[in-house]
């Protein structure tokens, strides 16, 4: 946080994007004091709701260019720095609806700083921004290279008071970010770089991350993996969970750590024979120096997926749809939604039809 001096110099007045919720938990302080200390100017704008809509998001925005900052400040999760990059590039003559409708209209105009408190959902490296089209019951994902943030600090302290429930949301949605990207057509050398080293950093620091409020290293660690994951997603892409998890958040306002969560094992399980390759190298990756035998690739893959349910157990994340009022009548509308998202399910290395969409969703109900 100390080096946020350095950015703040030439800075006139900073607009500090957050939410409510963050403001209470008191780590809006740390960042505000180096605004004080540098002595610039700041307006708080902490009016999104959670899961914003495009029109919750535009009238943040408006407040922000209303505020005549020339810096860009978010301290919050993916919500709060979406806005935030949108805001970066929209403009009196550009809206978010006009973004919806043409994503590269858009033309870097403020500088942004992200601060990220969850770890998380990669929100800070990536060129992308999630808002809700209430009139579509859609989450829409809006991509464009210049919402690229400039800085970014990763502090453990910003989540050292995260509810463990959020915690393990957002730790499992950097999971998914990470296995998803190693699994995708997409995926190159550059971005298995960085999801393989977020994968290791995931898998042995999730469960003390996020149960423990102490563990300072195993928090700071989640924040590094997080940002790497997210960098993975800029050169790979997410595949079928993230695809299928999209109907889930739109129309059922499931949380999208949660609804990614639910889907990660049944999807990956669906994948397992197309991907004993890619699992493999996860197992080496994270078991490297063990004394373990050298099995086969399914062994090792087996161990990856056992690891992953164990993860998903140990942080009791729900694992079913019902709890949320999804039942066996909605899984035609499910897996018609779930189809549309083709930008990502051309990303799994296994086609995904209509037929397996229904098999996986109808597992988790
Ligand atoms: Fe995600």
């Amino acid at each position: 946080m100390e080096h946020m001096g350095s950015i703040l110099q030439g800075h006139k007045k900073v607009a500090v994007f957050t939410d409510k919720g963050i403001e209470a938990s008191g780590v809006l302080d740390y960042p505000l004091e180096q605004v004080r200390k540098a002595g610039v100017d700041s307006v708080i704008l902490d009016d999104l709701p959670a899961e914003p809509t495009y029109g919750q998001a535009q009238r943040v925005i408006d407040s922000f260019r209303e505020s005549g900052a020339d810096l860009i400040v978010a301290v919050g999760g993916g919500s709060v720095m979406d806005a935030a990059k949108l805001a970066s590039i929209t403009g009196d003559d550009l809206t978010v609806k006009g973004l919806l409708d043409d994503p590269l209209a858009g033309k870097k105009r403020v500088a942004s700083l992200m601060i990220p408190t969850t770890a998380g959902t990669g929100a800070e490296a990536t060129p992308n921004s999630i808002v809700a089209v209430p009139e579509k019951e859609l989450k829409v994902g809006i991509v464009n290279p210049e919402m690229i943030a400039d800085h970014v600090i990763l502090d453990g302290r910003m989540i050292k008071k995260l509810p463990a429930s959020i915690a393990a949301a957002t730790g499992v949605d950097a999971l998914c970010h990470a296995v998803e990207c190693f699994t995708s057509n997409k995926a190159n050398p550059f971005s298995d770089l960085f999801a393989l080293e977020a994968a290791r950093l995931i898998f042995e620091n999730i469960e003390l991350a996020c149960l423990d409020q102490n563990a300072m290293e195993a928090k700071n660690n989640m924040l590094r993996a997080a940002f790497y994951a997210g960098v993975a997603i800029t050169a790979s892409g997410t595949t079928a969970v993230h695809a299928l998890s999209y109907p889930l958040g739109g129309k059922y306002h499931i949380a999208h750590g949660v609804s990614n969560a639910i889907l990660l094992l049944p999807v990956m399980r669906f994948n397992q024979d197309a991907c004993l390759a890619e699992f493999a190298r996860i197992y080496d990756a994270v078991w490297a120096g063990e004394s373990r035998p050298e099995g086969p690739r399914e062994e090792k893959a087996e161990v990856v997926l056992r690891r992953m349910e164990e993860i998903l157990r140990k942080l009791r994340i729900p694992t079913s749809l019902t709890s949320f009022g999804v039942d066996s009548e909605d899984l035609d509308t499910l897996v018609e939604a779930g189809m549309q998202v083709t930008r990502l399910l051309v990303n799994n290395k296994k086609a995904v039809t209509p037929e397996d969409a229904k098999e996986i969703y109808g597992q988790v109900l």
